[in-house]
């Protein structure tokens, strides 16, 4: 029991650190809205072992390999219009 209240405190708190990420660019923050890209994936598809900031954070590369990459493969969500992702901050 003491166990599953545990796991409940975590996930509560894993998903409230996880709701909002701004990433800083000099050509436009970027909104990146975790928690909508949260009900729509497995933490999986874009965390590696237990779901925590990136090891080393997110580059350019690292970045557009990941966001545009899927964004491509599944038909949805910005690819070439930059503005759709930089400086996006303010918008929904
Ligand atoms: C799907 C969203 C997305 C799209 C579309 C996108 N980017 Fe990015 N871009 C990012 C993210 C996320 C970062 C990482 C920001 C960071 O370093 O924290 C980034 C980083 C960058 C950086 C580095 C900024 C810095 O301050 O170091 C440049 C330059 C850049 N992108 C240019 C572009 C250009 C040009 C386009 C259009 C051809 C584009 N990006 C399209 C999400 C996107
Ligand atoms: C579509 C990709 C994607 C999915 C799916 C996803 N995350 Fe994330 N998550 C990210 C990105 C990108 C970051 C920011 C990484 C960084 O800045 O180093 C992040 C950061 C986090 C952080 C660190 C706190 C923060 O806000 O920076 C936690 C905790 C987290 N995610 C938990 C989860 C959990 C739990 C799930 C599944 C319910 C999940 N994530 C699903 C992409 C995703
Ligand atoms: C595993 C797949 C996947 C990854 C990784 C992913 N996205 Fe998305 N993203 C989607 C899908 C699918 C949509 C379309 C959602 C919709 O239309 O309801 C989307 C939509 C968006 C949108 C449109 C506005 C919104 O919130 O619906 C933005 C902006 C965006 N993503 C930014 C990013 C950034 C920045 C990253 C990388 C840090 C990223 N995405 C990583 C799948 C992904």
């Amino acid at each position: 029991m003491k166990q599953l209240i545990y796991v409940v405190l975590c996930s509560i708190m894993l998903t409230s650190l996880a709701q909002a990420k701004v990433f800083k660019a000099y050509n436009g923050d970027i909104d990146f809205n975790h928690s909508k890209h949260m009900g729509l994936f497995p933490c999986t598809e874009c965390h590696e072992g237990p779901p925590r900031p990136f090891p080393g954070g997110l580059d350019k590369q690292k970045a557009h390999k990941l966001c545009i990459g899927c964004h491509t493969k599944e038909g949805a969500g910005p690819t070439r219009h930059c503005a759709q992702c930089h400086g996006n901050a303010s918008k929904d």
